[in-house]
């Protein structure tokens, strides 16, 4: 098990003004940011970042609503990070989402559930690495 994840703040949350609250809840839950970044992606970095979802119905808005203004992005350390970072980010749908998490504090609907988790040590980082270079990470 790797000890790094990625996290995306999403452009609601980021535009309503609780990336800060996300991001102290993140730290105050033992996770420390080694690398964070703030921009606007472009559709083209949206469809690249869901690839995986391409066949889905929720897929075209999906693309629509990442790319309709800044998100912010980050990697984060801790032991046994995708999992336990998935753990405190809890399920896609806010309403299902077990109570202390992210997303049932913070998310309004499936879509605009706050915050993206990776699910695996290998996306992870192919995910960072659509953000960041190496040199903007902390060894
Ligand atoms: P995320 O963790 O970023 O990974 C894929 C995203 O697709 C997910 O969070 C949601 O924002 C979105 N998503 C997943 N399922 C649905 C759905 N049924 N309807 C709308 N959006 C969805």
């Amino acid at each position: 098990m790797g000890n790094r994840t990625f996290t995306m703040i999403k452009p609601e949350a980021v535009r309503a003004g609780i990336h800060t609250d996300i991001l102290k809840m993140i730290t105050d839950n033992g996770f420390r940011i080694v690398a964070l970044r703030m921009h606007h992606l472009s559709r083209n970095d949206a469809m690249r970042f869901y690839a995986v979802h391409k066949e889905k119905p929720f897929y075209e808005p999906l693309v629509e609503y990442i790319s309709s203004g800044p998100i912010i992005a980050a990697i984060l350390e801790a032991e046994n990070a995708v999992e336990a970072y998935r753990c405190l980010v809890g399920a896609t749908d806010p309403k299902e989402a077990a109570e202390g998490t992210i997303r049932a504090k913070f998310g309004i609907n499936q879509r605009q559930n706050a915050v993206h988790a990776s699910d695996s040590d290998d996306n992870a980082r192919i995910e960072w690495e659509q953000h960041f270079v190496e040199s903007d990470i902390m060894l």
